[in-house]
């Protein structure tokens, strides 16, 4: 594989859960909202008929200018954030689509160069930025956040028991001089964390807090589900690949939430049947891997698919 190409997790389950092929789906307008390398993109695009759409987009500049070298007439890519799907699309003149495709998380083009800063395993600047264009840094962040702060968010987004000693070495090592590159703060975390983990560089949760943090990774979610949800039509399909529990939670949650009846306007007495209906229906189990594709790629390890329905 070249180092800027991404081998796309789920593939053929993901694009499948799109139902694109059944009756007159295959003309309908399909959302990629993370396009990274195009991997699930190129395939959908094979199962759109002629009239069919996709839209894709990426918060990453890099990842849109790889978009942007396919000419299919059917496709068009938008840099934005999918917290900005339902004004993105709207912009592009579609009313509803058939199917929105969210995979979570990283690329492998973003986490091997090491200009981006999100890996411990080679020495860069501490970026960790999805988008490059805008926003914070990792090492701007961790330069004024305060020590509750840092564990905080260690704590909470790396799912960390020594989120405390993190933080107060982090502080420390900042009283020295910036902490401002990606091996250096490896270092500071792997002398704060007194256990190892078997298979996992002690650095490997902080990271994951920061990137989480700084990309904003758990509200976007929050802020993508029910914008899909509004664009979709009518049996539309969401399908959602998740990388970690705290994103699995989320999904799983707001398919739960929708796929009761809504609660009933305070004080009116309703009966069952008299509710607001369903919005979603959930389709099947959460979807894993198979052994052989994650031996074929371990980052598909912790990848979970869930599917849900759109109702009438
Ligand atoms: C796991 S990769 C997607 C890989 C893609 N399915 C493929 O087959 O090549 C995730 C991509 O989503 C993008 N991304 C993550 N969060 C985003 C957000 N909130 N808005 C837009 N793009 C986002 C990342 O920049 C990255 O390119």
């Amino acid at each position: 594989m070249s180092a800027d190409a991404h081998q796309p997790v789920l593939l053929n389950e993901a694009v499948d859960a799109l139902a694109i092929g059944e009756a007159a789906r295959a003309n309908g307008v399909y959302v990629d909202a993370t396009f990274g390398r195009g991997g699930h993109a190129r395939l959908i695009l094979d199962r759109l008929g002629p009239h069919g759409r996709l839209i894709a987009l990426d918060r990453d500049a890099s990842a849109v200018a790889a978009g942007r070298l396919i000419t299919d007439p059917r496709f068009a890519i938008v840099h934005a954030r999918f917290s900005e799907l339902e004004e993105t699309i709207r912009a592009q003149g579609i009313a509803a689509v058939a199917g929105v495709l969210i995979d979570l998380g990283v690329s492998s083009p973003q986490l091997d160069d090491p200009e981006r800063g999100f890996s411990f395993r080679c020495d860069a600047p501490l970026d960790m930025r999805m988008d490059q264009t805008r926003g914070v840094t990792a090492a701007e962040w961790l330069a004024r956040a305060s020590e509750a702060e840092i564990r905080e968010v260690v704590r909470r987004h790396g799912e960390e028991r020594f989120a405390k000693q993190i933080a107060k070495a982090i502080v420390a090592a900042r009283e020295r001089g910036p902490v401002t590159r990606t091996r250096q703060l490896a270092d500071v975390v792997g002398a704060a964390v007194r256990t190892r983990e078997p298979g996992k560089d002690p650095a490997t949760r902080t990271f994951q807090a920061l990137r989480i943090h700084v990309n904003q990774e758990l509200e976007e979610l929050s802020l993508v589900l029910p914008q899909a949800m509004s664009i979709l039509t009518p049996e539309g399909r969401l399908v959602v690949i998740s990388f970690h529990s705290l994103e699995d939670r989320i999904v799983k949650n707001f398919i739960r939430a929708n796929a009761r009846p809504g609660e009933a306007p305070e004080r009116l007495p309703l009966r069952a049947a008299e509710l607001p209906p369903p919005r979603l229906r959930s389709l099947g189990r959460p979807l894993r891997p198979s052994a052989g594709e994650i031996a074929a790629n371990p980052r598909a390890r912790s990848a979970v698919l869930r599917v849900a329905e759109k109702l009438g």
